[in-house]
């Protein structure tokens, strides 16, 4: 045996190894998904690529050009970048160690990991401007429940480089863009300005000696983060704490020059684009590595408790944090699932084929499997029943699936050259349940023209 083979074998027996004997002895029927990591099945994929699809349009027209990074990362990416005390590192992250035992985390969320591959590989030497845009799955260890899963999609971006307002507010723009070119109704803007690295620390003081004084009215959970991350307690869900900071100073009480000018900028710049908003002085997102800008957009349809389908900020400080160059940045990041259910999605079955070739025997499959082929070669959804079967059973599965046109192939057709092109249901140039008889070198020709698609068109 080669070393390599060997190898390749201890790692897996290693692999199985870990499996505990019990659950092997499980039949494989009784393993189900993981809890919170759900099966797109084709209709709902559908939906999903609908939105994926809109955002990679509308996002082209502002220049984003798409990123790909890998599903697992260092661990310490993430706890370096989103905060040792945020909820997403502290309880939620997927973290194991790889065979040489380094950590290594499933990405709970896109924008570590776009930084490490802006630093990996430095297109600011290109273009000062980096716009990238990502789509992919994300893994978070919260609680399930609707609109909140720990395998779910994202769709994000991130600008680097310009830290100018009119970056913010053309990054809001493009959310709103593609909201709105995905239909959504009933969205809500909030934003806030949570200060930088200059006038947050005095803030995060005041909070704290607020947060001190009322420790006996708050939760364990902002006792503690009174000391940790007091920024974290301003969006606490508990009702007693909520009525405490109801009074609790807000970032905005304490904005320095630059921050103050810099948020009524992006304000400015959101009316000049009709962007109608909402100023939420306690938005202050879950994540550490933002300056400045926050915001979210929620929407009101089919979500009940989560209903922040895109959010995103400023992070001026993540680059430099993580070892780069200070490089001004501003992203956000929509979840898919939210979307498709706040759409509403369409999820009822797909329209049919276009068409339909039964045969009568074993003799004519040839036959219609080539004329199939020939119809999707020319870009139209061709069915056969693979299994045979007789010709009724593959007339019912063409009703079934709703096909518009039918040929039926038989002994006579295929002597003669002559086929009958059968409308099953959908208004063409034929009337529905009306046939014509045509050459069975040009079908396809003739079943796009029945179709009503110009010849040579798509
Ligand atoms: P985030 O607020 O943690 O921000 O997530 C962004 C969006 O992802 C949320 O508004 C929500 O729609 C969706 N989402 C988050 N967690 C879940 C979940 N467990 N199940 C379903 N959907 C979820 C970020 O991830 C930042 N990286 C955004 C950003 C990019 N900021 C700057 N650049």
């Amino acid at each position: 045996m080669k070393r390599r083979d060997i190898r390749a074998r201890e790692v897996s027996s290693q692999g199985v190894a870990a499996v505990p004997r019990a659950r092997l002895a499980l039949p494989v029927s009784s393993i189900r998904s993981i809890k919170g990591m759900n099966d797109a099945l084709p209709r709902e994929a559908a939906a999903f690529h609908r939105v994926e699809q809109a955002a990679r349009e509308v996002f082209g027209r502002y220049g984003f050009g798409e990123l790909r990074t890998p599903i697992v990362e260092e661990a310490a990416l993430f706890q370096r970048g989103i905060g040792d005390s945020t909820d997403v590192v502290e309880k939620e992250m997927y973290v194991f160690p790889d065979r040489h035992g380094t950590p290594l985390a499933l990405r709970p969320e896109g924008t570590a990991s776009a930084v490490r591959a802006y630093l990996q590989h430095n297109p600011a030497a290109e273009d000062p401007l980096t716009r990238w845009f990502y789509v992919g799955p994300m893994f978070r260890h919260e609680r399930p429940q609707k609109g909140r899963y720990r395998q779910f999609q994202q769709v994000g971006a991130e600008l680097f480089g310009a830290a100018n307002p009119e970056a913010d507010a053309e990054l809001i723009a493009m959310v709103r863009d593609w909201l709105a070119a995905l239909g959504l109704n009933g969205v809500e803007l909030q934003i806030n300005s949570i200060g930088d690295g200059v006038c947050r620390p005095g803030y995060l003081e005041t909070l704290r000696v607020f947060l001190r004084a009322h420790a006996g009215e708050l939760c364990d959970d902002c006792r503690r983060r009174t000391e940790t991350n007091p920024l974290r307690t301003l969006d606490c869900k508990n009702p007693a704490c909520q009525k405490v900071l109801a009074a609790a100073p807000t970032p905005a009480d304490s904005l320095c020059e630059p921050c103050r000018a810099h948020f009524a900028a992006v304000r400015d710049f959101l009316g000049k684009l009709a962007i109608e908003h909402r100023l939420n002085p306690r938005l202050v997102r879950g994540l550490d590595y933002y300056t400045r800008t926050t915001f979210e957009f929620t929407a009101e349809a089919g979500l009940g408790t989560q209903n922040t389908v895109a959010a995103g900020g400023r992070y001026d400080g993540l680059v430099e944090a993580l070892g780069g160059p200070a490089t001004p940045a501003v992203g956000f990041a929509a979840g898919v699932e939210r979307l498709v259910l706040a759409l509403g999605e369409d999820t009822h079955a797909p329209p049919g084929p276009d068409l339909f070739v039964a045969s009568h025997s074993e003799a004519e499959r040839g036959p219609a499997l080539k004329l199939a082929s020939a119809a999707r070669g020319a870009n139209l959804w061709a069915e056969i029943d693979p299994r045979g079967g007789s010709l009724k059973s593959q007339l019912r599965r063409a009703d079934r699936l709703g096909a518009k046109l039918l040929i039926v192939l038989g002994e006579d057709e295929i002597r003669s050259g002559r086929v009958k092109l059968k409308q099953m249901g959908m208004a063409g140039s034929l009337g529905a349940g009306q046939s014509q008889e045509i050459n069975l070198t040009e079908a396809v020709l003739e079943v796009r023209r029945a179709l009503g698609i110009a010849k040579g068109g798509g």
